[in-house]
Formats: C-alpha cells, sequence, structure tokens
C-alpha cells in the first residue's frame, strides 16, 4: 500500500512558468479510439499518470501494439481487430478506464472481466451497466450488477434512446462507444453538458456523430484511419497551481499549452467570479481541442460566491481546490448540486469538509455540497488524503497558503494523475 505523507511548509508566493501533464480525460479517449483505428496513430503530450497508464496496459493486453518513445505511437488492429484478454483487466483506481471500457467491451466478440483497486470496487458501475444491458449488453458485477468486477460476454447491440439522470462524461461516452457497434442510432441526454471531449475526438477522426447541447447522437463505426492526436495540459491539474498563486498575493504565475475546452473551464470562471486576476490567452485548437495560456497574479481581495447548477460539471473536479480558494474569500461560498462528489475516488465533500475543518475552517457539509465561511486564512495541521489524487494536491496548497507547517499523510497518490507534481511546485515556489 503506497501512503508515504509530506510536510508543507507556508509560502510566500508562486512564481513562474509550468506545464502540466497532457490531459487526463483525452488521453483515455485517445488510447482508446487509436487502438479502433486502422494502421498506426501518435499520441503527442500523453502523460505517465497511473490512471492512463491502466488503459494503457489493457489496450496493450488485447493484442494493441504500443510504443512509447517521447510520443506514444499506437499500432490500431481496426474496428474489430481486438483479441479476447488472456486475463483480467485491471484498471486501478480509474473509473474512467472501467466505465469508458465496459461500453466498448460490450460489442466485442469476446469475454472480458474488468477489475480494479479496492477503492474502485466500491464506486458504482450501474450506470453503466443499466443502459448497457438495455442495449443488449451481457455484463454482470457484483450487487447486481452495481459494482466491479464486471464480467462482459460481447453481444450484438441496438442503439437506444437514454436520458441520463446526472450529468456524466463517462457514462455518456461508455454509450458512445458501444454505439458505435449498435444496430440503429443511439441517442444520449444529458440534463446539462459535461464534458465534450469524446465528441470532438470522433468529429476529428471523421467519424459520424451529431452535437445538440446536451445530446448527444451516434451511428454504427466504419472503418477509420489512424491521425495524430495531440493532448492539451490537463486543466484539473493546473487547477492547484491556479488556485494557490490566486491565493498568495505578490504571486505570478503562467501555465503554458493547457487545454481551454469550455466543458472544463468552470473552475476558471468561478474564481475570476471570486475577483481573482486571470487571464486566458487562446493559443488555437489541436485534435479540436482548444488550448492556450493561462495567467493568474495573486490578490488579497477574493470574494465569496454560489456554485450551483450547470456550473458544477464543468469543474467536478476542481472543487477540493474551489473549497481551498473559498477558505480564503470573504464571506460565504455555497457549493451545491454537487452529490456527484460523495461518489468521487473518495467522498469529496465529507473528505474536504474534515480535512479544512482540522485547518480552522469553518465549513458546514451539506447532502449536495458546501457552505464555507471565508476567514482569510488557514491553520497548518496534519490532515489526510483518503488516498485521492485531488484531495491530496488541494490540501498540499492549502498548506502552504496557511500559516505554521502542516503535514499531509498518503500522498503518494498523486502519481494517479500528476507524477511530476513535486518538481512542478519546486520550480515555482518561493518560501
Ligand atoms: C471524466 C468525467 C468525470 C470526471 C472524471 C473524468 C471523464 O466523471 O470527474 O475525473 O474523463 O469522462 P463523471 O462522468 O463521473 O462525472
Amino acid at each position: 500500500m503506497r501512503a508515504k505523507s509530506i510536510q508543507v511548509n507556508p509560502a510566500r508566493h508562486l512564481r513562474g512558468q509550468i506545464d502540466v501533464p497532457g490531459d487526463k480525460s483525452i488521453a483515455h479517449r485517445a488510447l482508446i479510439l487509436s487502438s479502433l483505428a486502422k494502421g498506426g496513430s501518435v499520441i503527442k503530450g500523453m502523460g505517465i499518470g497511473l490512471d492512463c497508464l491502466a488503459t494503457e496496459k489493457i489496450i496493450r493486453r488485447m493484442g494493441v501494439v504500443i510504443e512509447r518513445r517521447e510520443d506514444l505511437f499506437v499500432e490500431g488492429r481496426g474496428i474489430h481487430g481486438l483479441e479476447e484478454p488472456g486475463d483480467v483487466l485491471k484498471c486501478g483506481n480509474s473509473a474512467t478506464t472501467m466505465r469508458l471500457l465496459a461500453g466498448l467491451l460490450a460489442g466485442q466478440n469476446f469475454h472480458s472481466v474488468l477489475s480494479g483497486d479496492r477503492f474502485l470496487r466500491e464506486r458504482p458501475m450501474s450506470r453503466v451497466t443499466k443502459p448497457l444491458t438495455m442495449m443488449g449488453a451481457k455484463i454482470w458485477g457484483r450487487k447486481r450488477g452495481h459494482f466491479p468486477p464486471l464480467s462482459i460476454l460481447g453481444s450484438p447491440l441496438e442503439g437506444i434512446h437514454y436520458s441520463l439522470p446526472i450529468p456524466s462524461a463517462q457514462v455518456k461516452s461508455s454509450l458512445v462507444l458501444a454505439g458505435l457497434y449498435a444496430e440503429g442510432e443511439t441517442c444520449i441526454r444529458e440534463p446539462c453538458q459535461s464534458r465534450d471531449h469524446t465528441e470532438r475526438m470522433l468529429r476529428f477522426l471523421g467519424l459520424p456523430i451529431e452535437q445538440d447541447g446536451p445530446t448527444v447522437r451516434v451511428k454504427k463505426l466504419t472503418s477509420f484511419p489512424g491521425r495524430e492526436f495531440s493532448v492539451p495540459g490537463d486543466i484539473s491539474s493546473a487547477a492547484f497551481f491556479i488556485g494557490g498563486a490566486a491565493i498568495l498575493e505578490g504571486s505570478h504565475l503562467r501555465v503554458f499549452g493547457v487545454g481551454l475546452n469550455p466543458t472544463r473551464m468552470g473552475f476558471i470562471d468561478a474564481l475570476l467570479k471570486m475577483g481573482a486576476d486571470i487571464r486566458v490567452h487562446l493559443k488555437g485548437k489541436k485534435s479540436e481541442e482548444e488550448y492556450g495560456e493561462i495567467e493568474v497574479r495573486g490578490r488579497r481581495s477574493l470574494e465569496g460566491i454560489t456554485i450551483e447548477g450547470d456550473m458544477i460539471p464543468r469543474l467536478i473536479d476542481e472543487i477540493p481546490m474551489v473549497a481551498v480558494v473559498s477558505c480564503f474569500a470573504k464571506g460565504q461560498t455555497i457549493i451545491k448540486d454537487a452529490r456527484e462528489l460523495r461518489v468521487k475516488e473518495t467522498d469529496r465533500i465529507r473528505a474536504i469538509t474534515t480535512e479544512l475543518r482540522r485547518m480552522g475552517a469553518e465549513v458546514q457539509e451539506r447532502e449536495d455540497g458546501m457552505v464555507i465561511e471565508g476567514k482569510g486564512y488557514l491553520r497548518g495541521a496534519e490532515c489526510r488524503s483518503y488516498n485521492d489524487h485531488r484531495m491530496a494536491m488541494a490540501l498540499i496548497m492549502a498548506g502552504l497558503c496557511a500559516e505554521g507547517r502542516s503535514k499531509i499523510l498518503g500522498s503518494d497518490c498523486i502519481d494517479t494523475s500528476f507524477p511530476g507534481f513535486w518538481t512542478t511546485l519546486e520550480g515555482i515556489l518561493i518560501e
């Protein structure tokens, strides 16, 4: 069990320029779709976070040759070229790997089993197994398909029209991938739009997809050639540094080559609404994804805000860091409609409330979010990560902005998404 702990001393500023690892969501999708292409693809800018490595290893186990040099070279085997894996497919801690692959594997002509670490095995899967079963998939899991491991006997599928009860890009993408193997049209509607990387990547590959806000329609896949994918920097990883720099007066940070897809920009929008000094410089589009530079200067005068509704899916992974920033804003920050946080890598509502309270914050836990009374400071404390990479990184940033020394227990989980986090931090830290 990985569980290292880390001491964090207060920082004065964050100053300099950084790159962040390739966007995790986009990387998973590029790996999956390039394996189905006819011939070679190149994936540029892929990180080495454990979640994406899990997807990469699984694809190799189904007979796809992948070579890792500076970029990743994937020799796609065509739409019916994947091979039956000889063993259980290990998704590690990655729900994206499991949910997306469940959709892909449902329509193959072989049997497969998806499992994961003890945390992933407690995360809900009926949100994908239920609609996939409606499409004709044969999937079994613990507790009537609710929990992994998932055993999937590939079968002929039929398109369905399905309304998601909650916005979820993982569920939407799982059904889109199944829809690529189904007869007829698959139409998926969300209550509000979640990240749309799968839709953009299908368009980039010239595959038929219709996207009308929160509604997506796909048809059966025909053969397509490999391409060169560019993965921009992950805004969810950048968010920790952007948030820290926004809190620490006198900071000046520039993040280069970061993804600026509007469905992922909720954190920046929330900080701007709080009064942060952030500038976004759009540079262009690669592989259908906007990218550019984000520049932030630290200010003392942030204000509390309300975050709810359509905004939530646009910053769902950044909420632990939003909570940290809110402690330094004046007045109340209310986060609601975010019940989904209870079934992430850990129950993030409970976890962030508990840990920020240890640091002297006034936070009330609500069923679907939290209320934070910004006091303008935190005090150093000993905190736990709950084996959740985003909790660990948010608490480290909280520790840097706090008065006195902190200790974060269980910091190794950062490798899930950001193995170079420390080196990046050391390059901009002014103590
Ligand atoms: C992701 C979707 C989101 C997000 C996760 C990555 C994706 O999950 O929290 O980190 O790549 O599709 P949900 O679909 O469960 O909201």
